[in-house]
């Protein structure tokens, strides 16, 4: 395996010329920190989406799903709070004009930041870490990305690109309480993109100006938030023990002691990966209490209560809310898949993503371009498409394309070589093992299924 160092380059070298992401922008020269992903990226991201919802939504019966606006009413961030108090303190190097985050310089410098982030002490102690000039005192800076709603300039309103998913479930409580009837305690998920001008972005899909996210409002009636937060950690653990099949050594569990959270969360825990640049967070889970439709009941002046069919009890429901940054995610699934190893004195580079996460699920490589074999071979292939990603390659030498498919994660490679045309069996290769077999064609989409677990 290489070293950490190098992991991160080896991991973005591999995303661009394997076409799982590219700097965004890029004929143009670019703009910084944007990336697209490419068609590997885009179907490793949606297979994760895929898998993320399918776990925490659609296999729960207490978990409804949206998908909401990403203009909203401004009063929203009046209500939440993003307006007055989303903003980090920025400094400024007061010699060659670069901007950054004073709580990471602080960081950076092994000092823990003294909260609250606006007034950020033991900032005398540093200079600009690139041309060590001396820094303007921390001001803040509103995250949110501000763009014009409306047509005309006089009347167009200020509007935000919105820097979370939450708003939008908030402000629908009512809504899907009268249309799905649902009793506590029942969620609202969504996965979406979202906007924050970000001071220092940075480390590839890290820290972007634009990325997504997947996240649920759990609603619960307000005694029970410490059963119903330790469950939710409970299935996290799952998610990324089962599901996502990661290294458990990887993660920092990180309890957000008292002066560090948000003054409404009575229980924090940011999950922390241990990253090639460190060990940063890879998602959350807080207990927000009923801030948020306290907040949307003062502002919009509806009635946001429910009232429990059994009790009549009518009160403001609690929220737990697990939040996971898709794009975070998909760094990590590349950096856990990515290895290196030694086969007949070359390395061989392979990313071993569970199997069911891969891009491509099966490439068929017929063992010569000629039509008596390429027929049969895409022919083959097309029936596969119908159950699988498939891929078709016919180039090149047969160990130069297992390499190539071992580099993108295909787990299945199946070959036709002159004898299939005869016993009508193919050559099916594990990813992970490198083992061959024989398989029936007639067999062939159970056995891969089977292996899929479908
Ligand atoms: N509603 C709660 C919320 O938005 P957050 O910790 O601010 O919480 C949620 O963001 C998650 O979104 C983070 O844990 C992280 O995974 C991801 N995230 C946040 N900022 C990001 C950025 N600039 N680039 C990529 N992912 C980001």
């Amino acid at each position: 395996m290489p070293e950490k160092n190098d992991l991160m380059e080896k991991v973005i070298s591999l995303c661009k010329r394997r076409g799982f992401i590219f700097p965004g922008s890029e004929i143009y020269g670019g703009l910084a920190n944007s990336w697209d992903y490419g068609p590997l990226g885009h179907q490793l991201k949606q297979n994760i989406k895929t898998l993320w919802w399918k776990f925490f939504v659609t296999s729960r019966e207490d978990m409804v799903p949206m998908d909401t606006a990403i203009i909203m009413n401004p009063r929203v961030w009046e209500a939440s709070g993003h307006l007055q108090n989303f903003s980090d303190a920025l400094v400024e190097c007061k010699v060659c004009h670069k901007r950054f985050r004073a709580d990471h310089l602080l960081e950076a410098k092994g000092i823990v930041p003294r909260y609250a982030k606006e007034e950020l002490q033991d900032l005398d102690q540093i200079n600009c870490p690139e041309c060590a000039g001396d820094l303007t005192a921390p001001k803040n800076f509103n995250l949110m990305f501000k763009t014009a709603f409306g047509i005309n300039d006089a009347t167009a309103l200020d509007v935000y690109l919105r820097p979370e998913t939450a708003g939008g479930m908030f402000v629908n409580f009512k809504n899907i309480l009268n249309v799905t009837r649902k009793r506590l305690p029942f969620g609202i998920a969504q996965v979406g993109k979202c906007f924050r001008n970000e001071i220092t972005p940075g480390n590839f899909i890290f820290r972007t100006r634009e990325f997504e996210i997947g996240e649920f409002e759990y609603f619960i009636k307000p005694g029970e938030w410490e059963k119903v937060f330790e469950m939710w950690l409970g299935e996290i653990k799952r998610w990324w023990q089962d599901a996502m099949k990661i290294n458990m050594d990887n993660l920092v569990w990180h309890e957000i002691p008292e002066t560090e959270r948000a003054h409404y969360s009575k229980r924090t825990v940011d999950i922390e990966y241990k990253y090639p640049f460190g060990v940063k967070e890879l998602h959350g889970i807080a207990y927000r209490t009923d801030f948020d439709l306290s907040r949307h009941e003062k502002v919009s002046g509806q009635d946001l209560h429910y009232t429990d069919p059994e009790t009549n009890e009518k009160f403001l429901p609690h929220v737990i809310e697990p939040t996971f940054g898709i794009d975070r995610m998909l760094l990590v699934a590349l950096l856990e898949a990515y290895h290196e190893e030694e086969v007949d004195n070359e390395v061989r580079v392979v990313m071993k993503f569970p199997k069911y996460l891969a891009p491509i699920q099966v490439a068929v490589l017929p063992l010569s371009k000629k039509d008596e074999l390429s027929g049969p071979a895409k022919e083959l292939a097309a029936d596969l498409r119908k159950n699988f990603v498939v891929d078709y390659d016919e180039t090149q030498s047969i160990g130069k394309r297992y390499r190539r498919q071992d580099e993108v994660g295909t787990p299945y490679c199946v070959t036709m070589d002159f004898d299939s045309l005869e016993d009508k069996k193919v050559t099916v290769r594990d990813r992970d093992t490198m083992v061959q077999e024989r398989v029936e064609i007639v067999e062939l989409t159970n056995y891969l299924k089977e292996k899929f677990n479908f």
